[in-house]
């Protein structure tokens, strides 16, 4: 979606355009790969080999990157007939991609055949060494912009999607220039919104999409990035336990700044607020979603955001007999998802009281709690949910057992066998971890309705015969996407 100040260009529709026919061998002089250092490296100079306009400069700078590569920088000669990729990591596939097409008109078995989401860009996914990218074709300035910022947004861990390359300097054959591509990797298990609308909806699912997206304006806010685009179809989705966890997908119009302003936080919830609103009315229109009204509904996102950024960050004032206040605030924080790395507690001006005030939060607490006894690397929401039952493990077979210990045979007692019963033509349907909230979910259903204690083994055959089974894939619903998927999709046409 386009801010409510921008002037929208036409967008490209869903649909497969794909040509076919085998894909001319790619011409030109040889191709260059410059590989960006890793995430969390600053680089001190270019890699060898690198070209000036060829990376990203700017590596500490706030905010965009300054118009000074591109075109007009390149220099002259045989070097500005060659192919340049600059990459995140090796990936040598890259130069079997058909560089010297235009996007829209990549052969079939390049392509994963899938509609593709609202986009003023060409974007297409294509198959990349064993796994899917989305590729984006766009102009020189605006891929270096948005792979850099895509970079640094991972460094500071704030989720969206990892950019993979920036391939810019292509030709036809003809000699005629082609639009740089920037390629990402595809969020395995992310269901665009549209995509969400296509099954039944419990009535809260809207609510929960948004509150996930207040949940990620607020992480992007914390970091200093202003996305100046917030909306539902910039943003994919994946279940987190019961509840969404969003992820930025479009960094376009983003800037990243050392702080923002209220006033920069205000004028993204309200470009929110408008997209959002749009965004419904056009699910409305649609017949995909009942009648809610699109403008109470939108304008959730604020009260969602704002609640939660003052839960975060407000001073709080407290006697000093109220020390306990401090640990209180703490513990509501951890339950919110948010570590708190370094706090202010300083006295009023009176003297009579103290103003306590959290200076650095860190999303991701439990999280990181279930990565550090477990090894495990999963969402928020699931987190909290194992965590939980591992808790409830440990209290009921071996609360003499230190939590470590404990968890190493929760792990091995429960997760894993969990996991490893998911027949292969299953694994598709949900990833790994929302199976196993299902499971401990479904237990409890059953243990609820019948009245008896059930083992687990017997939780496990109910749920994958009677409910997973009945699912649809969500791995690759877009690469496969049923008919009732296709049909919504496919109204993006308009
Ligand atoms: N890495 C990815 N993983 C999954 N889906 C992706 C990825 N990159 C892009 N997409 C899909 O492609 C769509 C369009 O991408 P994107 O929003 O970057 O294009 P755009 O042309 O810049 O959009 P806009 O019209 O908002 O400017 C997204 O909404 C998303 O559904
Ligand atoms: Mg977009």
């Amino acid at each position: 979606m386009n801010g409510p100040a921008g002037t929208p260009a036409p967008r490209e529709g869903a649909g497969g355009s794909a040509a076919s026919g085998p894909p001319p061998e790619p011409s030109g002089a040889a191709p260059e790969i410059v590989t960006t250092p890793d995430a969390g490296a600053q680089p001190a100079a270019p890699p060898a080999g690198a070209a000036a306009w060829e990376a990203p400069q700017e590596w500490s700078a706030g905010g965009r990157l300054p118009r000074t590569g591109g075109d007009r920088s390149r220099p002259e000669g045989p070097r500005a007939a060659s192919l340049a990729i600059t990459a995140a990591a090796t990936v040598p596939e890259l130069l079997d991609l058909p560089w010297d097409v235009p996007l829209e008109e990549w052969p079939e078995r390049n392509l994963a055949s899938l509609p593709r989401g609202i986009s003023r860009h060409v974007v297409r996914f294509a198959h990349l060494a064993g796994a899917v990218v989305a590729v984006k074709e766009t102009s020189d300035h605006i891929a270096r912009h948005e792979f850099h910022i895509l970079r640094r947004l991972q460094r500071l861990d704030v989720p969206c999607v990892e950019p993979v390359a920036i391939v810019s300097n292509r030709r036809d054959a003809d000699g005629q220039e082609l639009a740089t591509a920037l390629v990402t990797r595809h969020l395995k298990f992310s269901l665009p919104y549209r995509a969400l609308f296509s099954q039944q909806l419990r009535p809260d699912t809207l609510t929960r999409l948004i509150d996930a997206l207040a949940l990620l304006l607020v992480r992007l806010h914390l970091v200093g990035f202003y996305w100046g685009d917030v909306s539902l179809s910039n943003t994919l989705f994946r279940r987190d336990a019961g509840s969404f966890a969003a992820y930025l997908v479009d960094a376009e119009t983003g800037e990243i700044y050392p702080e923002l302003s209220a006033g920069q936080r205000e004028y993204d919830l309200e470009i929110a607020r408008v997209n959002i609103a749009g965004e419904l009315m056009d699910l409305m229109e649609g017949g995909l979603v009942d009648a809610v009204d699109p403008i109470e509904t939108s304008e959730r996102i604020m009260d969602s955001y704002r609640r939660l950024w003052s839960e975060l960050l407000d001073i709080e004032s407290f006697k000093a007999t109220d020390k306990w206040r401090v640990a209180e605030r703490i513990r509501r924080l951890n339950d919110l998802g948010f570590d708190v790395e370094e706090y202010s507690i300083t006295t009023s001006p009176e003297g009579t009281s103290f103003l306590l005030q959290p200076k650095v939060v860190d999303a991701g607490h439990h999280a990181r709690r279930l990565l550090r006894l477990t090894g495990l690397d999963v969402q928020e929401n699931q987190a909290r949910r194992l965590l939980n039952d591992m808790d409830s493990y440990r209290a009921a077979n071996c609360p003499e057992l230190d939590e470590d210990y404990a968890a190493h045979l929760w792990l091995q007692q429960v997760f894993e066998p969990i996991v490893r019963s998911i027949p292969r033509d299953l694994a598709g349907k949900l990833e790994p971890p929302e199976v196993v909230h299902e499971v401990l979910e479904h237990r409890w259903y059953m243990s609820e309705r019948q009245q008896r204690f059930i083992p687990l083994s017997e939780a496990v055959t109910s749920y994958l015969e009677d409910i997973l089974r009945h699912r649809r894939d969500e791995a690759n619903i877009l690469l496969n996407p049923d008919t009732r998927t296709l049909a919504v999709l496919s109204t993006e046409d308009d």
